[in-house]
């Protein structure tokens, strides 16, 4: 219902037609649609799955944070293409992965395959959705990474994990990475079409934008519903980083070219200055190098698995 009203309202604000027209257009993809509607994660998958691949390093960092043991299950809400599932099922007893987001399943369970690890318990499910969430077991960790819709209502948590991990970014969010790289990269047209091309809009993240506030609300919720039965929130910021290295620029800069959602339509010849201050020559070849940090926060529940 929420949700329904949310997009809705993205809708209305998308559709005024003034001078604002393209700001709100952003503003909604950023935080309305986004935050809340599967097509723009289905949409998101591919060049997900491409930023995913330069973070591993900053993962198993986040990961080393969480204390994960031989002998836990391991849920992960919102897995995306699988991230942190799949080093954290190099950890774990097993793990069960679960996203909303249909494209995102399928890039989870290809990453999967290839890992040849057969820990991973990965399906379509939302957290959201009560009989989904019936659907699920009790685990002994359960972890939220970047879900951008904001942390769920401790009830929900602790019918179903012993130690909950609430992950979001703390500086350079993907948005910010794209926008470095492909700052005046796109014509007025490209954006009129794909307003998630807009670059980012300091807006957004203001409590005039709903998506912000429902956010918001939930982290601060969650916060007091903690205080309230006397359970200490830990927290820690963990450096992160995208990372690349390929033989040839050539090549680096393909790559990076795909950590857009519309790479065809890229003014390559911008995006090449652009780049320029992340990427290094080195003996063997080129690498790409860009500074990202992460909260981590957690808790334990009661429950015993
Ligand atoms: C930013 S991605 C994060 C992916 C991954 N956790 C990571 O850290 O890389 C957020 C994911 O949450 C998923 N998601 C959003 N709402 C969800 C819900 N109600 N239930 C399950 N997954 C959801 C989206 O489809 C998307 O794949």
């Amino acid at each position: 219902m929420l949700r329904t009203l949310v997009s809705q309202t993205g809708f209305l604000l998308s559709n005024i037609k003034n001078n604002g027209e393209r700001i709100m257009g952003s503003i909604n993809t950023l935080l309305g649609d986004a935050f809340f509607n599967q097509k723009a994660w289905d949409d998101e998958s591919t060049c997900y799955d491409v930023m995913n691949s330069m973070e591993a390093k900053g993962t198993e960092r986040e990961l080393d944070e969480i204390g994960i043991k031989e002998s836990d299950t391991v849920l992960d809400i919102g897995c995306g293409s699988g991230r942190m599932s799949i080093p954290m099922a190099r950890r774990a007893k097993r793990v069960i992965a679960i996203d909303s987001s249909e494209a995102m399943i399928e890039i989870c369970n290809r990453n999967i395959n290839d890992s040849g690890l057969s820990n991973i318990d990965c399906q379509r499910l939302d957290w959201e959705n009560d009989d989904d969430y019936e659907k699920l077991p009790q685990v002994d960790i359960i972890i939220q990474a970047r879900w951008s819709g904001g942390a769920s209502s401790l009830k929900k948590y602790m019918k179903k994990g012993k130690k909950i991990v609430i992950i979001e970014w703390a500086k350079n969010s993907p948005r910010v990475v794209r926008d470095t790289l492909f700052k005046d990269c796109f014509s007025e047209e490209a954006i009129q079409e794909h307003p998630e091309l807009a670059p980012f809009d300091p807006m957004a993240y203001t409590n005039s934008n709903e998506g912000y506030r429902i956010k918001e609300a939930r982290n601060k919720k969650l916060r007091d519903e903690l205080k309230e039965v006397g359970i200490e929130l830990h927290s820690k910021t963990v450096q992160g980083g995208m990372e690349y290295f390929c033989t040839s620029k050539e090549e680096l800069e393909k790559k990076l070219l795909y950590l857009s959602t519309h790479p065809h339509l890229v003014n390559l010849e911008k995006f090449k200055e652009n780049i320029v201050p992340f990427i290094e020559e080195k003996e063997d070849g080129w690498l790409f190098y860009y500074p990202t940090w992460s909260k981590i926060e957690w808790f334990n529940t009661i429950i015993e698995v």
